[in-house]
């Protein structure tokens, strides 16, 4: 079968994040042959949570599955969103008495594919144990039918990034870490055929703190009080990895970091 190629992008800062998907992505997947597209999507409206203007503007854009972390809960509205939306999925290790699932089985170009989202522990909040959650939703995708597994583990620690790579190496086609916005250069196949990046950076603003404003942030350095953001709009950027995977072992075959520089838009 051919390698079946797929798109794991970092998370989107805001209506710039989201504006500058919709003039760039529709043309790249096009172009790159790109049968399914997973974005992070805890930052997406005004930089903090995500309601549905948001998650339909990534639906538009060519996002098929949408993911989240720790951020996805500052907006209200997303606990109806992610009780009706299974395409947006929130860390499957949060309790099961929150809304939403943190795993989707979606079907593309005839191959079953599932996502899984999970949260880190270190330097985050305390949290059910990753690993163990991991296991538990890796065999619920095998029993739904998924051939190609990819993972977006929203984390802040690489060692707990890149121990959680080799845990699940052999077991799932992809692991992608996000949470921090910034790209890490490290993109790797793991000997069982693991594509992994330790993170796939920020659909934003490049000239910024992490696709907001700095002047907020600096603020929020000298004082100690917590700002409020507002989504920058500078040099926007695509990032994230491609990763080519071959649906009859769920192994990545290749795999290529991108930072496409986003096409102007209009506000
Ligand atoms: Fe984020
Ligand atoms: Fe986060």
């Amino acid at each position: 079968m051919a390698p079946f190629r797929v798109l794991m992008l970092g998370d989107v800062i805001g209506r710039p994040g989201r504006k500058m998907l919709l003039r760039t992505l529709p043309s790249f997947r096009e172009r790159h042959g790109i049968a399914c597209v997973v974005a992070n999507g805890e930052n997406a409206s005004g930089g903090m949570g995500i309601q549905r203007g948001a998650l339909d503007d990534l639906f538009a854009a060519g996002v098929d599955v949408v993911t989240s972390g720790n951020h996805v809960w500052h907006r209200k509205e997303v606990y109806g969103l992610l009780a009706e939306e299974p395409r947006l999925l929130r860390p499957a290790n949060y309790p099961a008495r929150l809304p939403g699932l943190g795993r989707v089985v979606v079907e593309k170009a005839g191959v079953k594919i599932g996502v899984v989202n999970l949260l880190g522990r270190v330097f985050m909040d305390p949290m059910d144990d990753p690993f163990t959650a991991a296991d538990r939703e890796l065999a619920t995708l095998r029993e739904a039918g998924a051939q190609i597994t990819l993972v977006d583990f929203h984390a802040e620690a690489t060692a707990e990034k890149e121990a959680f790579a080799f845990y699940l190496d052999g077991r799932a086609a992809l692991l992608a870490g996000t949470h921090t916005h910034v790209q890490t250069s490290d993109e790797k196949i793991l000997p069982g055929g693991l594509g992994y990046i330790t993170d796939l950076g920020r659909c934003g603003s490049f000239l910024s703190v992490l696709g907001v404003e700095p002047k907020a942030s600096i603020e929020g350095f000298l004082t100690g009080v917590p700002q409020n953001f507002t989504p920058a709009k500078s040099t926007l950027m695509m990032e994230g990895v491609l990763a080519d995977i071959d649906p009859a072992t769920g192994r990545t075959a290749r795999i290529e970091r991108i930072r496409q520089q986003a096409e102007a838009y209009d506000e």
